[in-house]
């Protein structure tokens, strides 16, 4: 699962089968095993990378609904949070402004690693931060830096010595040439692409299918071919 050298820990281990009975026995169980903080349809989605990728799941982290700890998700618990075993290996599947959040709340307990799916490339000279998740069928050119918490979608494509700011999210199929440096907390919309050299703000939205071609400032929402500003005055989602 982590054919390149750079890559920090993979959470990658012999599926095997895992009965949830009492609490404290089986946290101790659970811990050489992938935690989910997120219960919702992107915590699903990681789910299935993950065990698509041989990598067992102990468990999904609830930190907002205490009525849905104790149910199950994809056969698997569901925790509050305040359950969840000390060092837990942890990915956090939410959207931005909710993933910064729950990440915040656990990170005195939780060691977070990276998800790459097999099926992904991540060429000699890249890095990935910590809990940062590549998807299926990604290509990760050399020389890019992944920040902390990012979350590259399916299919999407990094050119060389790009950087992606933490917690920003690229959706399925974008196309981002190389030299681009995109700010934290920004979201790159699926089928958009990116031309070389440019700098993208934090807190942006690149739109889906937007056609970028020159630097875009923080806090804005680009749409179209050539894209354009939008909308001003952008909080993260
Ligand atoms: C950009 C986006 C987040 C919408 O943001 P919003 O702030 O709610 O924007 P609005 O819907 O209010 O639209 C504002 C303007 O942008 C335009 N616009 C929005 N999305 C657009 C797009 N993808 N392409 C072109 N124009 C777009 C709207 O037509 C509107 O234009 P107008 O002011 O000239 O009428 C959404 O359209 C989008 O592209 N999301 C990304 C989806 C994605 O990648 N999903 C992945 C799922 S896995």
């Amino acid at each position: 699962m982590t054919p390149d050298g750079n890559r920090r820990e993979a959470a990658g281990h012999p599926a095997c089968s895992f009965q949830f009975s009492d609490l404290a026995t089986d946290i101790i169980k659970m811990l050489d095993k992938l935690f989910i903080l997120g219960t919702g349809v992107l915590a699903e989605e990681c789910f299935a990378l993950a065990s698509h990728a041989g990598i067992h799941v102990a468990a999904f982290i609830e930190n907002m609904d205490r009525a849905k700890s104790g149910t199950r998700r994809c056969d698997r618990p569901i925790l509050w949070v305040d359950d969840m075993p000390q060092r837990a290996k942890c990915i956090c599947a939410l959207s931005t402004s909710t993933r910064s959040r729950f990440i915040d709340q656990v990170s005195d307990r939780a060691e977070f690693v990276n998800l790459v799916h097999p099926s992904s490339i991540v060429l000699p000279g890249s890095t990935l931060g910590r809990g940062a998740i590549i998807s299926a069928g990604v290509i990760v050119a050399s020389n890019t830096a992944i920040g902390d918490f990012v979350f590259v979608n399916r299919a999407a494509r990094l050119g060389h010595h790009t950087q992606i700011g933490k917690f920003a999210t690229i959706q399925p199929g974008a196309n981002i040439a190389g030299l681009i440096n995109i700010g934290e907390s920004t979201l790159v919309g699926m089928g958009s692409i990116i031309i070389e050299r440019l700098t993208i703000g934090r807190e942006s939205i690149i739109a889906a299918g937007a056609v970028v071609i020159c630097d875009v400032p923080d806090n804005v929402m680009v749409a179209g071919n050539p894209a354009v500003v939008k909308k001003t005055g952008i909080v993260p989602r």
